[in-house]
C-alpha cells in the first residue's frame, strides 16, 4: 500500500482563529503559475482588485470587472493547494445594497472555488457584511486607506493622522469586525491607529503600510518581487528584482536571434547533430 500525502487548504475558521498568535502570511496573486510558487509560503492568498494597475496597466482599481476577478480567482484556485484564497470584489459591484453584494459574492465563491471575498468600507459597509456572513460569505473588511474611494480621498495618501481621521478609521474596523467580518486588512495608515484597531478587534488585522502591530501582512506580490516598477510605495521591502531581469533576458535573447545564436541545433526538430 503506498501512503499518499494529503494537503488540505486552510480554511478561514483557522485564519480566524490566528488572532494574536504566529503572523498570518499573506501575499497578492492574480495567475495559476505565481499562486503555485507562492501557495507553500503564505497562510493566505489574496486575488487583489490591484490587478488593475498591476497586470492591466489602469491608473486606478476602479475600471476591474466582476469578470476579470472571476477569471483571475479561478487561476489562483487552480495553482493552489493550501492557501486561503480570498478575492476583491470590485468597484460598484457591492456598494449599492446588501442584496447586490451577496449577488456578487456567491457568484465569486460558486465559479472560483475560493474561500472568501474581500470589500472595502467601514461603518457605511456594516450591514452588507452582516448580510453577507449571516448567508455562508466570509468576509474579510479592509479599512483605511481604501483604493476604490481614490476619487473622493484625492489620491493614495496615508490615512488617520488627525484624531478625527484616526477615531473614524478605529470606529470603521469595529463596525466591520463586529457585523462579523473574519478579518480585516488595515491600508496605509499610523502605527497607534493599527495597533489601536488590532488591540480592540476579536479578528485578525492584516496590515499594508501598517505597521507590524497588525496580527499578519500582506504585500502586493509583484512589488516584493520588482516587477511593479511605476513606484515603490515607502512600505515595501522589495525581495527580489525581476524587473532587472526581465530586462536583461529580453535583450540577450534579442542579441542572439539578430545574431542567428538562437535557435541552436539543439533547439531544431529534423537536424541531426554532426
Ligand atoms: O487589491 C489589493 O491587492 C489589496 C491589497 C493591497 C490589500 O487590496
Amino acid at each position: 500500500m503506498s501512503a499518499t500525502t494529503t494537503t488540505r487548504r486552510t480554511g478561514v475558521p483557522e485564519l480566524r482563529a490566528r488572532k494574536g498568535g504566529e503572523p498570518i502570511v499573506c501575499l497578492t496573486a492574480y495567475t495559476a503559475p505565481v499562486a503555485r510558487r507562492l501557495d507553500p509560503h503564505v497562510d493566505l492568498l489574496l486575488v487583489g482588485d490591484s490587478l488593475g494597475m498591476v497586470v492591466y496597466g489602469f491608473d486606478s482599481t476602479l475600471p476591474v470587472t466582476l469578470d476579470m476577478m472571476i477569471a483571475h480567482g479561478a487561476a489562483v484556485v487552480r495553482g493552489s493547494v493550501r492557501a486561503c484564497v480570498v478575492i476583491d470584489l470590485p468597484f460598484g459591484s457591492y456598494q449599492e445594497s446588501p442584496q447586490a453584494a451577496f449577488r456578487t459574492a456567491s457568484r465569486v465563491l460558486a465559479e472560483t472555488g475560493a474561500q472568501a471575498v474581500k470589500l472595502e468600507g467601514g461603518a457605511e459597509m456594516a450591514e452588507t457584511v452582516a448580510f453577507l456572513a449571516a448567508r455562508g460569505v466570509p468576509v474579510m473588511g479592509h479599512v483605511g486607506l481604501m483604493p476604490q474611494a481614490v476619487n473622493t480621498a484625492g489620491g493614495y495618501k496615508a490615512v488617520g493622522r488627525d484624531p478625527a481621521a484616526f477615531e473614524r478609521i478605529r470606529a470603521d474596523a469595529r463596525a466591520i469586525a463586529d457585523a462579523g467580518a473574519f478579518s480585516v486588512v488595515i491600508e496605509g495608515t499610523m502605527e497607534p491607529l493599527a495597533r489601536a484597531i488590532t488591540e480592540e478587534v476579536a479578528i485578525p488585522t492584516i496590515g499594508i503600510g501598517a505597521s507590524p502591530a497588525c496580527d499578519g501582512q500582506v504585500l502586493v506580490t509583484d512589488d516584493l518581487l520588482g516587477l511593479f516598477a511605476e513606484f515603490t510605495p515607502k512600505f515595501v521591502r522589495r525581495y527580489a528584482q525581476l524587473g532587472e531581469q526581465i530586462d536583461r533576458a529580453a535583450a540577450e535573447y534579442a542579441a542572439d536571434v539578430k545574431a542567428r545564436r538562437f535557435p541552436a541545433l539543439e533547439h531544431c526538430f529534423g537536424v541531426k547533430k554532426g
